[in-house]
């Protein structure tokens, strides 16, 4: 859509951009009734509290709390709620979220002094019923801002800056664990972005919005967040500067937040090193925003770099102790704001079109000291009819019409896994209600689940739909997970039938 005028070539260089409004409105109008009752328990399980997820132990949020008490999180949009298949990855997988558009000014005050807190509300109740918690995004930002604001006549500007700031962190006071209260400051050569903001207060404002913040959630951790910050470069010098005068004036700031959009394989090397200045400053860091994309199409080899690109990111966090989190922007390449913003650019994330885990996925565990099992893909070779080589400890397949099948994720670590199944309607009519049964490896019990109620937790097991996601259309699919204990039996379940009918791999 549009070229990327910091893009230079060199390993250490990131170029991103994220300047100019995109076209997200109409997103914000999609109704996402429904997908907030998501979470299901199952036999034995315990209710999920604000302290952590049900699924605390298995996902990237839960391995990156046994590493210093770190999240694993998320950016979820309205529209992204109403999306069985992102949302049974978002559950799984994230304990942390970031609101991807609706607390922007542009939403949260589109004219002078009314209010609309829908969609951020919408997103912190569904964090909240999933037992994640929130980065308040953004306050202060030239981009996704209502005109109205830079047509003020430039002495009115503070003023509706503060009141901008007073209304939302006290609509939010407690809900969020920090804010993003300016967003992108800089410029790439370390000047101050020129927008309403800095025009009519110079830069002042961003001390002046930092204390306004913390006058209305003195609770919350308040940061600067910016792009191309995350190696040592005049951007990054320049939030450096700036992070140290106003830690000298005793301006209220907590944290600086790295998006990391970053291009495949220009990974700054010093990103750790940078991090680092920064936390020794007496500041929190975190990677707010990454993603790693790729020129279209991907090629395996493109994939297995990502791997190693977001496999560095984590540990360049994990080796600075102020490091609190890693966010991703976005759950997987489906929704990723990538393709619509950096033109023939994608795959981005760490879950492909169908939010099946991809290499930098398992990557990311390993590196967050976890192992994760990914089963080898399991189509038959297409010589040979479905039925003609089961696995030993299945039935038969109903044959090439059945109407079912199915794909599924172990992540396993010693006591436990995760397992994402994804269950596709391969027959012509619409399904409406469905029951999945399996047959669990022995040694695994199920302690809790998402997207379908789930009973006994062992041995043969039924997995039926909920309200929201009993429809499956010819050629659709839907997802649903699971956390279990093992004794050292990480085995995928067998034996899947759909409604009584057998369902062949894949
Ligand atoms: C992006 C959203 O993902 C898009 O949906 C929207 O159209 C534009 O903004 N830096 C930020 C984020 O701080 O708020 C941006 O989010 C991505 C770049």
């Amino acid at each position: 859509m549009r070229s990327d005028p910091h893009a230079r070539p060199g390993r250490t260089t990131t170029p991103a951009t994220a300047a100019e409004p995109l076209p997200w409105h109409s997103r914000r109008l999609t109704a996402a009734a429904g997908a907030v009752t998501a979470v299901v328990l199952a036999a034995g399980a315990t209710l999920l509290s604000a302290a952590g997820p049900a699924n605390a132990a298995t996902s990237l949020g839960s391995l990156a709390a046994a590493q210093g008490g770190r999240y694993f999180g998320t950016a979820l949009t309205q529209s992204n709620l109403s999306n069985s298949a992102l949302t049974a990855v978002a559950n799984a997988q994230f304990n942390m979220v970031t609101p991807g558009n609706e607390m922007k000014w542009d939403t949260t005050e589109p004219s002078n002094g009314s209010y609309n807190f829908g969609p951020g509300d919408q997103i912190v109740s569904y964090a909240q019923a999933h037992g994640m918690k929130v980065r308040g995004h953004n306050l202060v930002w030239q981009s996704q801002l209502p005109s109205w604001v830079s047509s003020l006549p430039s002495t009115q500007v503070q003023a509706a800056m503060e009141a901008h700031i007073t209304t939302e962190v006290t609509h939010y006071k407690g809900e969020v664990y920090s804010w993003d209260v300016v967003n992108e400051p800089f410029n790439g050569d370390g000047s101050y972005v020129s927008d309403a903001f800095y025009n009519a207060m110079g830069v002042g404002y961003i001390a002046d919005a930092l204390r306004t913040a913390h006058a209305a959630d003195p609770n919350a951790k308040l940061y600067l967040n910016d792009y191309n910050i995350e190696g040592e470069n005049a951007k990054s010098n320049a939030m450096y500067s700036l992070a140290q005068s106003l830690l000298s004036q005793g301006v209220p700031l907590n944290g600086i937040g790295f998006e990391s959009h970053f291009i495949l394989g220009q990974v700054p090397s010093d990103m750790q090193a940078n991090m680092q200045r920064f936390a020794s400053l007496g500041l929190d860091v975190a990677v707010t925003e990454l993603d790693d994309r790729i020129t279209l199409p991907a090629t395996s080899a493109n994939l297995q770099q990502q791997a190693t690109d977001f496999a560095n990111v984590v540990k360049d966090c994990l080796g600075v102790t102020r490091c609190v989190g890693v966010s991703q922007w976005g759950v997987g390449d489906a929704d990723s704001w990538v393709p619509g913003t950096f033109s023939g650019q994608g795959a981005a994330t760490m879950f492909d079109q169908n939010y099946q885990p991809k290499p930098a996925y398992t990557a990311v565990v390993n590196a967050l000291g976890g192992t994760s099992v990914t089963p080898p893909p399991t189509t038959p070779p297409s010589s040979a009819p479905p039925s003609s080589a089961p696995p030993s400890s299945a039935p038969p397949t109903s044959g090439a019409a059945g109407t079912c099948s199915v794909s599924d994720v172990v992540s396993a670590w010693n006591t436990g896994l995760t397992e994402q199944i994804t269950v596709k309607n391969t027959g012509t009519s619409t399904i409406n209600g469905w029951k999945l049964t399996f047959t669990l490896a022995s040694g695994q019990t199920i302690t809790n689940a998402w997207n379908a109620t789930i009973s006994p937790s062992s041995g043969s097991v039924s997995a039926a739909n909920l309200s929201y996601n009993g429809t499956i259309a010819p050629g659709a699919t839907t997802s649903f997970g699971f956390q279990a204990n093992h004794t050292g039996n990480t085995a995928a379940p067998t034996n899947f039938a759909l409604n009584g009918a057998s369902c062949t791999s894949g």
